[in-house]
């Protein structure tokens, strides 16, 4: 059973039904593109004891989590108490996303490198510190999980000043009960993503995505409006830096906590011109990134979520295809202020080889399917270079429409750029 009901859940669904176990799949709550493979069930992924007993009562042999907000909530120890498997980390370790304070103090224990920081949970502080701090800009940032908007990079004292009161204001909830000032890093971001039961690492390749909803990254932040992947900008010894500089003191530091860590642990990077730097970290596969990882994975996707769970990863290597991916994301009117709901959405028919559509926020009446959100769907095109999948990607993207339609035309263009043909 995999929990969730975007786009990244419905490409692990895909890649989890392929397998040669051939699993019976169920998806709560699912969409209507997951509802083509997997029996969908109507549980919202927060409702963790209800997602217990359905896991009970129908025998599920394995469930899947999707979003963060279910495992900091604890829904691995809740499925444990029953004695039923899940892939995903404990409360206790999830931890590292949902505070970030927690996360910056467990790096800085474990010497992993990373802007430098300070703590406060109080609004007076916090100012105080600003008056005395002489370079800008600084990044200001709500503890909890805020959705994606609980970041601020404050060029001036009174942006990171208007940034603190803002975090204070009580509109974050829980989240903005203390506030992060970080070093504002400079360098290319990318997204690495490892599978590991505690102790072992299984590299998950990295990929890039794109969080501003206008090209050149112009215009407010949203949850990703596209990915690609692999990323050929990173040398192999920063991505070997990465792994033995970041992941593997961060798991080493986990454990001695107490807290181990097991699952896909996301590391958020900036490659800056002093080496790698970890900017945060996220407890589960990211969204739109896992869409352009999981085409692309050669290995059975549920044996090793299987092997995570009998904390049996030694020795295991993971196989990649050598198939370059790029994801448009296509969002609804108004996202991401708002979002749109009801519009019809054609040219869903006819789909070529070497593209997947993955519904991320749609409804289905009638067998006609309707816009349900602001990211509705993501198109993935595959090939054997960049310039192929993007193409593909973007020949699918044409081809579809609904009213309202937005998405960002430079998915990907970069990487052109840099590839070798
Ligand atoms: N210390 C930093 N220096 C420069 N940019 C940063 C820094 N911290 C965060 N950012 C930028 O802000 C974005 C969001 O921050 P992140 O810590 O990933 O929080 P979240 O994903 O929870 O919103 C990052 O993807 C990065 O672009
Ligand atoms: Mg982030």
């Amino acid at each position: 059973m995999v929990v969730g009901s975007g786009g990244r859940e419905h490409a692990l669904v895909e890649t989890l039904a392929a397998s040669h176990i051939a699993p019976e799949m169920f998806a709560a709550p699912g969409n209507p593109g997951i509802s083509r493979i997997a029996q969908t069930v109507d549980i919202p992924a927060d409702d963790l004891i209800a997602l217990r007993d359905f896991a009970k009562e129908n025998s599920i042999d394995l469930t899947v989590v999707g979003p963060e907000v279910p495992l900091i909530g604890g829904i691995a120890e809740c499925f444990w108490e029953e004695d039923l498997r899940i892939f995903g980390p404990s409360r206790a370790a999830a931890r590292i996303e949902g505070s970030k304070v927690f996360a910056k103090e467990l790096m800085k224990h474990a010497g992993v490198p990373t802007a430098d920081f300070e703590a406060f949970d109080r609004e007076g502080a916090a100012l105080a510190y600003l008056r005395t701090r002489r370079d800008y800009p600084v990044v200001v940032k709500a503890d909890g999980i805020a959705a994606g908007k609980g970041v601020i990079i404050a060029r001036s004292r009174e942006e990171a000043e208007d940034a603190v009161r803002e975090v204070f204001s009580g509109k974050f909830g829980a989240a903005g009960e203390r506030v992060l000032i970080e070093e504002c890093l400079e360098g290319r971001e990318a997204s690495v993503f490892v599978m590991t039961d505690g102790v072992n690492i299984l590299p998950f390749l990295p990929a890039q995505d794109y969080k501003r909803i206008g090209d050149g990254d112009e215009g407010p932040n949203t949850g990703g409006m596209g990915a690609y992947s692999p990323l050929m900008w990173m040398e192999p010894a920063t991505y070997a830096a990465i792994l033995e500089e970041i992941i593997r003191p961060t798991l080493h530091q986990m454990r001695l906590i107490g807290a181990p860590y097991s699952g896909l642990l996301y590391a958020g990077v900036m490659v800056t011109e002093t080496g790698p730097k970890a900017l945060e970290f996220n407890c589960r596969f990211g969204d739109p990134e896992t869409q352009v990882i999981l085409p692309r994975l050669e290995s059975d996707l549920l044996e090793l979520m299987l092997a995570v769970n009998d904390e049996n990863l030694y020795g295991r290597e993971v196989e990649w295809l050598a198939e370059k991916a790029v994801c448009v994301v296509l969002a609804s009117e108004g996202y991401p202020e708002t979002s749109h709901s009801g519009d019809e959405i054609g040219g869903l028919e006819n789909i070529p080889v070497g593209v997947y559509i993955y519904h991320a926020a749609t409804d289905e009446r009638d067998g006609k399917f309707y816009t349900d959100g602001g990211r509705v769907l993501n198109v993935v095109g595959t090939g054997p270079t960049v310039i192929e999948a993007r193409a593909r990607a973007y020949a699918a993207v044409e081809q579809i429409h609904f009213a309202g339609m937005q998405y960002r035309t430079d998915i990907a263009l970069e990487a052109i750029e840099l590839e070798d043909i």
